[in-house]
């Protein structure tokens, strides 16, 4: 089965818009604000489709593009022009930045109380205590929303998180965790010993490396289910655009062995900016207390 990415998305964005009108009724609009450093041609595709998508669900947003050479303290000056921005509820600032921002400092730099990527200590920390007032990483929550889409049972499943990364690998394997999914949790990376068989052990196996169809057959067990989180763009001359997307999974070697598997483009993406838009109304109804 394919778990359709697109469709779950949009039953989360339908259960936003009905807060999102409970919210003008209080007279309040979730305000997000999107910073992106330089012109890396994803990033651009990233931002502006959550801009675009704030619009369409009426919410405020303010998109804000600095030079590639930017330097830190002008970053610095815009987190805390928007940290000081009533009409502003989340702040986000795309990554990566280029080589010369120093991204932990900017992201410490913005009001937890606005960080809706949730990538703050005090979030992460949150994440950690199953803390519900914390903001949780849209990419994993967006993948939590998938899997329980799937219908598979979490409690007591063998669950293998394949990558580390801050921004989906580790507040994954928090999610998993914790109760209430109650998953067994291995997080897998590039140092793994034998990885395929690490692997092959996960009733729900999570994909986040960044390697284009690295997660091949020999990986996957009968019948598990597999997040692929990868967007990766290879080249591909008899695409207009000379590329293709694909995500971290060789999909027509796994999907015949998976319960359920969600696809590249269609799967995990679409949850990301849902989620988002989830976190920012979040954001609004806490200030509001
Ligand atoms: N780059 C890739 N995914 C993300 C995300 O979820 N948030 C931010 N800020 N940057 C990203």
């Amino acid at each position: 089965m394919n778990i359709d990415g697109k469709k779950v998305a949009e039953n989360v964005l339908a259960e936003c818009e009905v807060e999102i009108k409970k919210l003008a009724e209080a007279g309040v609009v979730p305000g997000l604000a999107v910073v992106l450093v330089g012109e890396d041609p994803a990033s651009q595709v990233y931002v502006n489709s959550k801009v675009k998508k704030c619009g369409e669900l009426g919410l405020h947003s303010k998109k804000i593009v600095l030079p590639v050479d930017a330097r830190q303290e002008e970053l610095m000056r815009v987190v805390a022009e928007l940290n000081a921005d009533e009409a502003i509820h989340g702040i986000l600032v795309q990554s990566p930045p280029p080589p010369q921002i120093d991204e932990e400092a900017v992201v410490r730099a913005i009001d937890p109380r606005k960080d809706v990527d949730g990538f703050h200590p005090e979030n992460v920390a949150k994440l950690v205590l199953e803390d519900s007032t914390g903001f949780v990483p849209c990419t994993p929550a967006g993948c939590m929303r998938l899997i329980a889409e799937s219908g598979v049972e979490t409690s007591g499943a063998e669950a293998v998180v394949v990558g580390r990364s801050m921004i989906v690998g580790k507040p994954m394997a928090n999610l998993l965790v914790a109760k209430g999914s109650d998953a067994t949790v291995t997080i897998a990376h590039s140092r793994t010993k034998d990885l395929a068989a690490v692997c092959r052990r996960a009733d729900i196996l999570i994909a986040a490396v960044g390697r284009p169809e690295m997660i091949t057959a020999d990986f996957v067990k009968e019948g598990a289910v597999v997040i692929d989180v990868g967007i990766n763009r290879v080249e591909d001359a008899t695409k207009k655009r000379g590329y293709r997307l694909t995500g971290d999974v060789l999909f027509e070697d796994v999907a015949p062995k998976c319960k359920a598997i969600t696809p590249v483009p269609g799967g995990v993406g679409p949850m990301t900016i849902a989620m988002l838009i989830s976190n920012t109304i979040k954001a609004a109804k806490l200030r509001m207390g």
